[in-house]
C-alpha cells in the first residue's frame, strides 16, 4: 500500500493519476471532501473513466500536523509520497509555513519510523537548494546558506528536507525530488497555477529573471520512476528548462490570446514597489510584492538537470508544450465558467 499526503494539489493529483493508471494501491489523505472534486477534475482531462479510477483510491480523513492521524493513515503502507506543503511568499504567513512544511514533514518522519516505513519520496524545492551568484547554474551539491535573502517558503522548505533526512538517517530509504516552478492545470487562484490567471488579468510588466520550469507530468513520473527504483538517500533537481520572466509572461500571453507586455521593469523599481507595498500595508492593503518576491524577480537562477536526465534516461515535455496545454485547459475553463454563470443569470431573470 502506498500514501500519498497533498494528493489534492496540483503535484499531488497529477502523481494520483500516474500511480492508479499503474495497477497500484493507493491511499490518500485529505483534509476535507471538496478537495476531492479537485481531484476527479484533474482526473477528467486526461481519461474518460475519472469516476473508476478515483473510486479506486482510498480516502482518509488527516493532517500532517495531526500526528495521531498520521499513525492510523499509515496502517499497512510501505511507501510514502509526501506532496503536502503550503506555497506562500507572505511574511504573514511565516508561521505556517514552518508549521505546514517543517513540523509536518518532521510528524510524517516520526510517523514512517514508528509504522516501520520502508520508502519516502519528498517533494522538496530547488528553493531549498539556497541562494547563489547571479547567473551561477545550481545542481545538487549547492549547499544552502544561510542569508537575509531567503525567504520565508525557502526557509521552511529548507527546514523539511532537513527532517527527511533525519528520517534518511535513522534508518528510512528516501529520495527528494527539488522542482522548479510547476506548470499544469489545477486551481487557478492559488499556487503555480496562479501564474495563468494573473496573465489573464493583465499583467502590465516584466523582469529579466531567469527561473526553471517543469511540466506536472514530468514531476509525477520522476516521483514514480525513482521510488520504484533502487535509488536511496539521493536529491533531484526536476526542472526541464531555465526561461526568463519575459519568455515565461509572454509565451502565456500568447496562449491566452493576451496582449504581452511591453514594459520592462528593472531592480531599482522593485525595490521602489516593495517598500511602497509596506507603506500601504499602513493603510490597510494587502501588500502583493515582498521583499524576497521583488528581488527574485530580477535573479538569475539557472538549474541543472543533468542528474535526473542521466539517472532516468528522461526526456522532459518542452515547457512550450507545457505552456499550451496548460493554457487550452485554462480557456475551456473560463468558457464552462461564463456559460454556468450565463444559465444562472438566465434562472435567475425567469424566476423574477
Ligand atoms: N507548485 C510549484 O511550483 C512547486 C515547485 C516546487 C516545489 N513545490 C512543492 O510541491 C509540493 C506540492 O505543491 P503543489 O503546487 O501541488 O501545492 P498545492 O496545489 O497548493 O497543494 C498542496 C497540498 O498540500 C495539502 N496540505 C496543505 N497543508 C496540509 C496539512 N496541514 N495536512 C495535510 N495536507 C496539507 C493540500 O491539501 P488541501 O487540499 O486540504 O488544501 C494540498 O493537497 C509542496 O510541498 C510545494 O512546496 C511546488
Amino acid at each position: 500500500m502506498i500514501l500519498v499526503t497533498g494528493g489534492t494539489g496540483l503535484a499531488g493529483s497529477h502523481l494520483l493519476l500516474e500511480l492508479i493508471k499503474q495497477g497500484e494501491s493507493v491511499r490518500a489523505l485529505k483534509r476535507n471532501d471538496n478537495s476531492i472534486e479537485k481531484v476527479k477534475k484533474t482526473f477528467s482531462l486526461y481519461v474518460t473513466n475519472t469516476d473508476e479510477l478515483i473510486d479506486k483510491i482510498e480516502w482518509v480523513d488527516g493532517d500532517i500536523l495531526d500526528l495521531f492521524s498520521l499513525e492510523d493513515a499509515l496502517k499497512d503502507v510501505e511507501q510514502i509520497y509526501h506532496c503536502a506543503g503550503k506555497v506562500s511568499f507572505d511574511k504573514r504567513d511565516s508561521s505556517s509555513l514552518l508549521r505546514v512544511n517543517q513540523n509536518g514533514t518532521a510528524n510524517l518522519v516520526n510517523a514512517a519510523l514508528v509504522s516501520g516505513i520502508r520508502k519516502i519520496c519528498h517533494v522538496s524545492s530547488v528553493s531549498a537548494l539556497g541562494k547563489t551568484q547571479q547567473g551561477e547554474t545550481i545542481t545538487e551539491n549547492h549547499f544552502w546558506k544561510t542569508s537575509r535573502q531567503n525567504s520565508i517558503y525557502a526557509i521552511s522548505k529548507y527546514a523539511a528536507e532537513r527532517e527527511i533526512w533525519r528520517g534518511s538517517e535513522e534508518g528510512l530509504e528516501v529520495v527528494v525530488i527539488n522542482p522548479s516552478i510547476i506548470i499544469g492545470p489545477g486551481d487557478w487562484t492559488s499556487g503555480s497555477t496562479r501564474l495563468f490567471s494573473t496573465i489573464w488579468n493583465g499583467v502590465p510588466a516584466y523582469t529579466n529573471g531567469i527561473g526553471g520550469y517543469v511540466d506536472v507530468r514530468d514531476v509525477a513520473k520522476c516521483m514514480v520512476q525513482l521510488m520504484n527504483s533502487d535509488i536511496s538517500g539521493q536529491r533531484y533537481i526536476i526542472s526541464a528548462e531555465n526561461r526568463s520572466f519575459e519568455n515565461i509572461i509572454k509565451t502565456i500571453a500568447k496562449a491566452l490570446n493576451k496582449k504581452p507586455p511591453t514594459l520592462r521593469l528593472y531592480p531599482w523599481m522593485g525595490e521602489v514597489g516593495w517598500m511602497a507595498e509596506h507603506v500601504l500595508r499602513f493603510f490597510g492593503r494587502t501588500p502583493t510584492l515582498t521583499k524576497e518576491i521583488a528581488r527574485s524577480a530580477f535573479h538569475q537562477y539557472y538549474y541543472d538537470n543533468s542528474k535526473i536526465k542521466k539517472t532516468l534516461n528522461f526526456d522532459f515535455i518542452s515547457i512550450d508544450k507545457a505552456i499550451n496545454d496548460t493554457a487550452k485547459i485554462f480557456l475551456d475553463d473560463l468558457l464552462i465558467n461564463r456559460k454556468s454563470v450565463k444559465k444562472k443569470q438566465q434562472k435567475v431573470r425567469k424566476s423574477e
